[in-house]
């Protein structure tokens, strides 16, 4: 297969030379779109299949009989984190996502965003805002979703710092195996005193409702709960950072955006999701192709790997209208940037949640609120994506 891009999308690693910042992956991925349903594309030096269109991506995430994501997660990060319900499939799944996330679920997380998720926001501005200027990416971004995090689960605080560190570390297993196994074991070794206390005395976080959830009989053991952790770990933490890092981009860098939720508050959750299908803080995710499967009309062989093209289908025009155009007014349409289907992710609802939270926050506290640098502040990357820095200023009263 001969790929149709000089690009290679899975190197992805150098902050100092920064892959595909801003709108330039935007623009690469709408020609690749625009020429193939299912275009071959350089990743880590291997050709893989990238799944371009919003239908053909839309049906690949709902197809557990032929792309089921268990397989994927099996050889990437089980090895790491353990066995948890990412890696399995069918009615084993389904029973281990819904012991270890019930307090993820909608309700838990509207009473946890209104009690608890503004004081944390306004807690980390109380640390910079008499100082007029800042980076909100190494001073808010890299702090505040750690902390919420921490809060959910009902993990203790005092290491807080190192939890970002922690949670890309993790995930950097399979391709930094020390580094990987190194992390699991601090966050196995942090989390195990606390979840004995919750065994022994349960309260409202997540770690306690995976102690006493049960179904069908089954509940989860200790050595699940800890896979469970670390899964989340890596895939809440690291998503929530960047995803905090694109929604103050995008509102800071598009002209009149902030002033506009300034006077209407009430839009703030759709331009956290207008963010979320703008610039998605996972553009691209790999997938391995089990058995030999039909994707997108063509015949792929079992062994592969796929790339479900997540930044593209967002601004595939089949799919919304003017789709390079940040615009929060837009008619509410459905998003693939959770994935779809059973694997969907558990963790939307907060994501959704401590964006617009910290949104709110920001504008509350910090009049004149403005991007110093935009350009430096393009969020670059293919597969995790995010602004570098968000260098702001603010007026001082
Ligand atoms: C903006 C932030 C987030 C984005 C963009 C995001 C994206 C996704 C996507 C695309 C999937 C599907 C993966 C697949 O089909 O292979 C997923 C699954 C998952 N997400 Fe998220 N996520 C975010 C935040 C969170 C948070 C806050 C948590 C936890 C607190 C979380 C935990 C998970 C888990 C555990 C899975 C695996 C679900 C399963 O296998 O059933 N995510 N996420």
């Amino acid at each position: 297969m001969e790929p149709v891009s000089e690009i290679d999308f899975g190197l992805n690693l150098r902050p100092d030379a920064p892959l595909l910042p801003g709108e330039a992956f935007h623009r690469e991925l709408a020609r690749i779109r625009e020429a193939q349903r299912l275009a071959p594309v350089l990743f880590a030096g291997a050709v893989m299949r990238l799944i371009t269109r919003f239908d053909d991506l839309d049906a690949a995430f709902k197809d557990d009989e032929q792309l089921p994501a268990g397989p994927t997660y099996k050889m990437t990060i089980e090895p790491c984190q353990g066995v948890t319900f990412e890696s399995v499939d069918g009615p084993e799944h389904h029973t281990l996502r819904d012991l270890s996330t019930r307090a993820l679920r909608k309700r838990p997380i509207a009473r946890f965003s209104e009690r608890q998720l503004p004081s944390i926001a306004n807690a980390v501005i109380d640390r910079f805002a008499a100082d007029g200027e800042a980076d909100l990416v190494a001073q808010f971004s890299a702090v505040y979703p750690f902390l919420v995090f921490a809060q959910r689960l009902g993990l203790p605080l005092d290491e807080a710092e190192r939890f970002k560190d922690w949670a890309f570390d993790i995930l950097s297993y399979p391709l930094d195996n020390a580094a990987g196994l190194r992390a699991a074991a601090a966050v196995t070794a942090y989390t195990e005193p606390v979840l004995a206390e919750r065994r022994a005395c349960p309260l409202d976080d997540l770690l306690s409702s995976m102690t006493t959830a049960q179904k069908a009989g089954r509940s989860l053991r200790d050595e699940e709960v800890l896979a469970h952790v670390r899964a989340l770990f890596s895939a809440g933490a690291t998503t929530s950072f960047h995803g905090i890092g694109n929604t103050l981009y995008a509102v800071l860098s598009q002209e009149g955006a902030l002033e506009r939720l300034r006077e209407r508050p009430e839009r703030i959750p759709a331009a956290v999701d207008e963010m979320l299908r703008w610039e998605p803080p996972l553009g691209l995710l790999p997938r391995l192709v089990p058995r030999d499967a039909e994707v997108a009309g063509e015949r792929v062989p079992a062994g592969s790997l796929l790339l479900f093209g997540i930044a593209s289908a967002n601004r595939d025009p089949r799919a919304y209208s003017n789709p390079d155009r940040f615009d929060f007014e837009r008619p509410r349409q459905r998003l693939l940037t959770f994935g779809f289907g059973s694997h969907y992710c558990p963790g939307s609802h907060l994501a959704r949640a401590q964006s617009a939270v910290a949104l709110q926050a920001l504008i509350a506290r910090l009049p004149g609120l403005r991007l110093l640098d935009p350009e430096a502040a393009r969020p670059w990357g293919t597969v995790m994506r995010g602004p570098p820095r968000l260098p702001v200023a603010w007026d001082r009263s």
